[in-house]
């Protein structure tokens, strides 16, 4: 096998990034950002994660029902929202609901708070019923990529109130590997730590994918040198703390 480096740097960059309170969000300067749902709402997504919800979307024919309320946020934008609420909603509110300026996910492009349309639509805090047209998109979600990444009886863990309207994308197989642990990225992230790369790895069968999942920790220094597989096709996304995360396709790449 042959030796390979990856940059340090890619820690930051992929659909896995861990942001959150502890987890600053990295400066991506290289994303690539696209209208959804009607362009005239102006929210902006992830390229890839724009593709994948539309498709959702798609399936269920969900814009007639559903409002793209938030997407992609600058800091400056997170900041305004974050003073904002201080000011109208209090601390203990904002805390719950808002991530601190630079700690947002939504400043990822991978984050998309999703409400029922209706004629007020709260920016905060939209309804996003479990039944209906969005009890639907939450079913299909994670087979498109997307967790319901606040969820209730975990709010220790993510340090943010129950959201059932904030969708973060992390791309297949790891939405369904998430979702059906009924873990959050956080635990999901820390799971990986004990499947390092080398050893047993996370295996995922399922929805037509035959999929293992491994953590490479990144080494002291600017590069990590590892082997990648000569056998099939891989991905590597960085995970926003200390390594990476490979993702090897033996189906449904
Ligand atoms: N509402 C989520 C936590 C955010 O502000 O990023
Ligand atoms: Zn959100």
């Amino acid at each position: 096998m042959k030796k390979r480096t990856i940059p340090n740097g890619a820690v930051h960059s992929g659909s896995l990034i861990l942001v959150g309170a502890s987890h600053r969000c990295p400066e991506l300067p290289g994303r690539e950002l696209t209208p959804v749902g009607d362009p005239a709402d102006r929210v902006l997504l992830d390229r890839r994660a724009a593709l994948l919800l539309d498709r959702l979307m798609e399936a269920i024919q969900g814009w007639h029902g559903i409002l793209p309320v938030s997407g992609w946020r600058s800091r400056g934008e997170q900041r305004e929202i974050w003073e904002e609420s201080m000011a109208q909603n209090g601390a203990e509110f904002t805390r719950k609901y808002v991530a601190a300026p630079g700690h947002s996910e939504h400043q990822t492009g991978l984050a998309i708070d999703l409400g029922e349309r209706r004629e007020e639509v709260d920016f905060l805090c939209p309804l996003f019923p479990d039944s209906g047209l969005c009890g639907r998109f939450r079913r299909l979600a994670a087979r498109y990529g997307f967790i319901l990444r606040y969820p209730a009886g975990k709010e220790a863990v993510t340090g943010i109130a129950h959201e059932p309207w904030h969708f973060r994308y992390v791309g297949a197989p790891h939405a369904l590997i998430i979702e059906e642990s009924g873990w959050t990225l956080e635990e999901y992230i820390a799971h990986l730590r004990r499947r390092p790369w080398g050893s047993d790895p996370l295996r995922y069968r399922g929805h037509g994918l035959d999929v293992s999942v491994s953590y490479l920790a990144a080494s002291d220094g600017g590069v990590t040198a590892w082997e990648p597989p000569e056998d099939g096709p891989y991905s590597i996304s960085g995970n926003n703390v200390d390594g990476f995360i490979i993702t090897r396709w033996a189906r449904g790449w």
